[in-house]
């Protein structure tokens, strides 16, 4: 790997919304951008304007929006699309072209020399307009290479910027990438850059290798969304390239967290709580021995040289049937319960039974656990009386909620896209606005039927980075949600408060 700064080019608003059912308004994109911009890559790519008025002005609005970074449009090898991009005024243009047989034959229906001529056209005409170029040569990994030289070689004559090599079906595998990447840059001059595709589950490794062969830049999505099973993760790949290989790059990567955060919500496509670096468990641990050593060090049982400071995340140790004695000492000191030995050797016991049973211990569960124990008990920040919902086919979901929030009698009423969203919000009404935001939410059936019992864990955050999970079991989804809620909103205040 050389010195240099590996630039990353982000897609997550063209790739990324390529996503099946993922769609962004222009407001949602422009918020993007500027997280991205405030993340620090290189370049966004911001869409594609040709393909719509409404895509043309949101590239168009996200170039208004005077970013530090690169703002680049996407192109066929075509006028119309190009000058489309002219238009909305990016500042790099990204033309792509087929160059493998399959996708000449079947997909752009043209020849080899057709495609040759488009693309170095293309790439001319970019070129004269005095914009920057970069060109991808589509499905690269399954090209005849003596055509992909060609390509390469007239595009880079044409005047080309930066060479994409896209692995547009995710065929590649590390070792592989690096020598193909090696290989084309024996071939042309110009900087080179790589999409990798994850139809293996490899397209951070991919990404990881051509750089290790001299590519100098990749692109990416933030939480690896993209055409079928998603592209190169952003959080992934520049951890990796830092923390593992030293590479130096423009993210700040203190801000992957949000960043993933902030996709997640507007895609709401779910980041599983096993995916690295900004996934819920990246940084958790619940077995004694684990949880021991990183009491005592972190980078026991962490990698060290990624902390979760690193990339915006907290430590969490997890109460569960794997949990030793030291892990929940610390829980409950952190929550300003002092126990004595005894006290913590019959807490432990419930808390193996309740695992055995097969369910997860909150937060709360240990909290109520141990007020049981010590006779301990808090007084709540806010106490639910009433709860009503109104809920059909032709109205809006509203939910109004009478609560005595510190001492105070107070109703909150809000709407929401259902009942359960109309109540949450409600419950964030009687607060009168708090920083407590919900995090994770899941409803099971306890039993089968119609009638059966839906059991809710919910885990709230406040803008601290303070995680409390809560659990509540009714036949109603609802009440079983913001009891859920609000059992977990009294224990972030308990522990705020003391
Ligand atoms: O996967 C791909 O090949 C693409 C190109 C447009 C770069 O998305
Ligand atoms: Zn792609």
């Amino acid at each position: 790997m050389n010195n240099e700064v590996v630039t990353f080019f982000d897609t997550t608003l063209r790739d990324g919304e390529q996503t099946p059912n993922v769609s962004l308004t222009s407001e949602q994109k422009l918020t993007i951008a500027k997280a991205l911009d405030k993340l620090g890559v290189d370049v966004i790519e911001a869409g594609f304007p040709v393909s719509s008025k409404g895509e043309y002005s949101a590239v168009k609005s996200i170039v208004k929006a005077d970013l530090a970074t690169t703002v680049c449009g996407l192109a066929r090898v075509v006028k119309p699309d190009i000058d489309a991009c002219l238009d909305a005024g990016v500042g790099l243009i990204h033309v792509f072209a087929s160059t493998s047989d399959v996708q000449l034959k079947y997909s752009m229906k043209k020849t080899r020399q057709e495609v040759y001529d488009l693309s170095v056209d293309a790439v001319e005409y970019v070129k004269e307009h005095g914009t920057k170029c970069l060109f991808s040569a589509m499905d690269a990994t399954r090209t005849e290479p003596e055509f992909l030289d060609r390509v390469c070689r007239g595009v880079e004559s044409a005047g080309v910027d930066i060479i994409n090599i896209p692995d547009t079906v995710g065929i590649m595998a590390p070792s592989r990438m690096f020598n193909f990447i090696k290989r084309i840059k024996g071939v042309v001059e110009v900087p080179i850059d790589v999409h990798c595709h994850n139809d293996f589950g490899l397209a951070v490794a991919n990404s990881l290798s051509a750089i290790e062969a001299g590519a100098h830049q990749v692109q990416v999505t933030v939480n690896g969304i993209g055409e079928r099973a998603g592209n190169a993760d952003l959080a992934q790949t520049a951890m990796g390239l830092s923390s593992i290989f030293g590479a130096k790059l423009n993210i700040n990567t203190q801000f992957l967290l949000e960043t993933s955060r902030l996709v997640e919500r507007f895609t709401k496509i779910n980041i599983p709580p096993t995916m690295p670096i900004v996934g819920e468990n990246a940084f958790s641990h619940e077995s004694g021995i684990h949880s021991r050593g990183v009491i005592e060090r972190a980078d026991t049982f962490e990698p060290g040289i990624m902390t979760p400071e690193m990339v915006g995340q907290r430590r969490r140790l997890v109460a569960g049937k794997h949990a030793g004695k030291h892990a929940v000492r610390e829980m409950l000191k952190d929550a300003r319960f002092d126990v004595t030995e005894e006290e913590l050797a019959r807490i432990m016991d419930r808390i193996k039974e309740i695992g055995d049973q097969g369910r997860r211990v909150t937060d709360v569960d240990l909290y109520t656990i141990a007020e049981a124990i010590t006779n301990e008990v808090l007084t709540p920040t806010i106490l639910l009386e009433e709860l009503s919902v109104m809920t059909g086919n032709r109205i809006t979901p509203t939910a109004t909620v009478k609560a005595v929030v510190d001492g105070t009698m107070k109703i909150g009423a809000r709407i929401g896209t259902g009942p359960v969203d109309a109540a949450i919000n409600a419950v964030h009404d009687v607060l009168g606005g708090t920083d407590v935001q919900l995090r994770t939410f899941r409803i099971d059936a306890i039993t089968g039927g119609t009638d059966a019992l839906a059991d809710v864990v919910i885990g709230v955050e406040d803008s601290d980075g303070n995680m409390v999970t809560a659990r509540a079991a009714r036949g109603d989804i609802v009440i079983a949600s913001v009891e859920a809620m609000i059992s977990a909103i009294n224990r972030l205040k308990a522990r705020d408060g003391a």
